[in-house]
């Protein structure tokens, strides 16, 4: 039960959601919609024949409100979460794992506070009372836990679930709706031969993912690595500044995932809920994909795509018709191949000491980025005929402008960067509280951000980074890349979708971009950082405050 002293606290963080001088304002208007409890425990499922798993996993119960505000998922995954914009939600978060944790509200336009800030984190055994109004237009937004340095364990064990939110708009749009709107959240995983999920060493399972000749033949011997390199210590090292990449794909939490669908459209919430895993998503029969949204909703009008680029954290929603197709059809989702790990390995770094190697062998030799491979199957099981067809006009996108921003002739630049074994974004790495003079922005005002991936860091720069930013949908205005690097790029670029709004911007080696930022509503401090969870957590995470 709550201590008193817990609930005020919740209460007080709730109450600054309010505005200005009024911490603990609890008028009845102002009652939640919405409450919900959310635990993150750990639990034991099956994913594969024989022994079952040991995970995390969040379950969530509704308080008060519709029951269909929370659905609960029947694997590792947490519970999808279903409100509307305008409602006002009160989520009660129970901590009953044995280390820090906190949910963070990925995508959604929350006070810093309820944001899941690393510096806000529940004890084990402890409570954290979020209360926000739903500000976002409806899209597909997702929840995970944000403890500095556990995100990517805790992730990878299984905290994460979808945060849907509609509203009249979208509704308008007659999509696809109930058992023909489905999520599919994207993860790989490692297993031993046990079940067990295999992670870095000081994980659950109790090793590290990289067994022992990979690492032969002395690649590295007398360079910065020193002679240690041989120890799981130093494996564990690499895997986290490349990022962690597991061999089996799941979808839902699910191995080896067929749907079985009728003859008509759906709707496809894809999200990409990996550590460090980039998909190329096309179908196999080479029909092209109709996207009908990104991280922060519906598209102005839908967009074909050969094939779409998700990387980790990202949203995409597509529309999926199977109309055409006669009962009994199979088709397969695949990620193909691109310039990832591999391909950074063996050409573009030439044949130095790291050539055809380190990329690869670092993230994961069996699945690198850039590997195709099956991701699901679909098959068409029963006619049905459906109601409504794709609809030319999904939603409005009221566009700011770039000509409005402070600082439209000088964008404020983030060069991703590394140090000695650490990322960092203008040299600088993750600091709690941290922020530097070059991070504040003010409130009320529009900017644009430039994002740049030089990779001119030598091979260990030479990395893909999602850059994922806290509080805000922005919009990505340009892209350009560096000529040597254009080719690579070339290999995944066609399926970016940057028509609609973002919380990320993916950025392949030698990419810059220019986004368009709105602060508004709450002042505070707020993450932004590279969502390869692995990359954050090795320093690709900075704090930019609004006063
Ligand atoms: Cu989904 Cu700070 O991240
Ligand atoms: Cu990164």
């Amino acid at each position: 039960m709550w201590t008193r002293r817990e609930y005020l606290k919740g209460m007080i963080a709730a109450g600054a959601t309010f505005g200005l001088g009024l911490p603990l304002v609890r008028a009845g208007e102002q009652e939640p919609d919405v409450i919900l409890r959310i635990t993150a425990k750990p639990d034991v499922v099956p994913i594969w024949k024989g022994e079952p798993t040991a995970v995390f996993r969040y379950v969530g119960e509704v308080m008060k409100g519709r029951q269909d505000a929370l659905r609960p998922s029947d694997s590792y995954l947490g519970p999808i979460i279903r409100v509307r914009k305008g409602q006002r939600v009160r989520i009660h978060f129970e901590n009953a794992l044995a280390e820090a944790s906190n949910i963070h509200w990925h995508g959604l336009h929350v006070p810093d506070d309820m944001d899941g800030h690393p510096r806000h984190t529940a004890a084990p055994g402890k409570r954290y009372v979020y209360e926000f109004e739903i500000k976002d237009r409806a899209g597909t937004y997702w929840f995970h836990p944000h403890p500095h340095g556990r995100t990517g364990r805790q992730v990878y064990f299984g905290l994460a679930g979808l945060f849907i939110v509609s509203d009249e708009e979208e509704q308008a749009a007659q999509l696809p709706a109930g058992e023909y709107d489905l999520p599919l959240i994207l993860q790989d995983r490692s297993f031993d031969k046990e079940n067990r999920l295999v992670f870095l060493s000081d994980g659950q399972a109790g090793r590290g993912m990289m067994g022992g000749g990979m690492m032969g033949g002395g690649m590295m011997g007398g360079g910065m690595m020193g002679g240690d390199m041989m120890g799981s210590g130093m494996m564990d090292m690499m895997t986290r500044m490349m990022g962690f990449l597991g061999d089996r794909i799941l979808v839902n939490g699910r191995p080896d995932a067929t749907l079985s669908v009728a003859t008509r459209p759906y709707r496809f919430r894809l999200l990409n809920g990996s550590n460090a895993r980039i998909f190329k998503l096309a179908w196999d029969d080479g029909s092209p994909l109709t996207v009908i949204g990104t991280d922060g909703g519906l598209l102005e009008a839908p967009a074909q795509r050969s094939y779409v680029t998700l990387a980790p954290g990202e949203r995409l929603e597509l529309w999926a018709d199977f109309s055409r197709h006669a009962v009994g059809t199979e088709l397969t989702m695949r990620s193909l191949p691109f310039a990832g790990d591999m391909a950074m390995g063996g050409g573009m770094m030439g044949g130095g000491m790291m050539g055809g190697g380190m990329m690869g062998m670092m993230g994961n030799q069996k699945l690198p980025n850039g590997a195709a491979f099956p991701v699901f199957k679909v098959r068409v099981e029963r006619r049905e005929k459906a109601p409504g067809a794709l609809p030319k006009r999904l939603s409005t996108i009221v566009r700011h402008r770039a000509e409005d921003a402070v600082n439209f002739r000088r964008p404020r630049v983030f060069n991703i960067t590394m140090g000695m074994m650490q990322w960092g974004v203008n040299g600088r790495s993750f600091e709690m509280e941290g922020v530097a003079d070059d991070e504040i922005v003010r409130l009320n005002t529009l900017e644009i951000w430039e994002f740049t991936n030089d990779a001119s860091m030598g091979m260990m720069g030479m990395m893909a980074h999602p850059m994922h930013i806290h509080g805000l949908q922005f919009q990505i205005l340009e892209r350009s890349v560096k000529p040597a690097f254009a080719e690579a790029v070339n290999s995944v670029s066609a399926g970016y979708v940057d028509e609609g709004w973002k919380d990320e911007v993916f950025l392949m080696p030698g990419e810059r971009a220019k986004v368009l930022l709105a602060f508004k509503d709450f002042g505070g401090i707020f993450p932004y950082h590279c969502h390869m969870l692995e990359h954050a957590e090795t320093g690709l995470m900075r704090n930019y405050r609004v006063s």
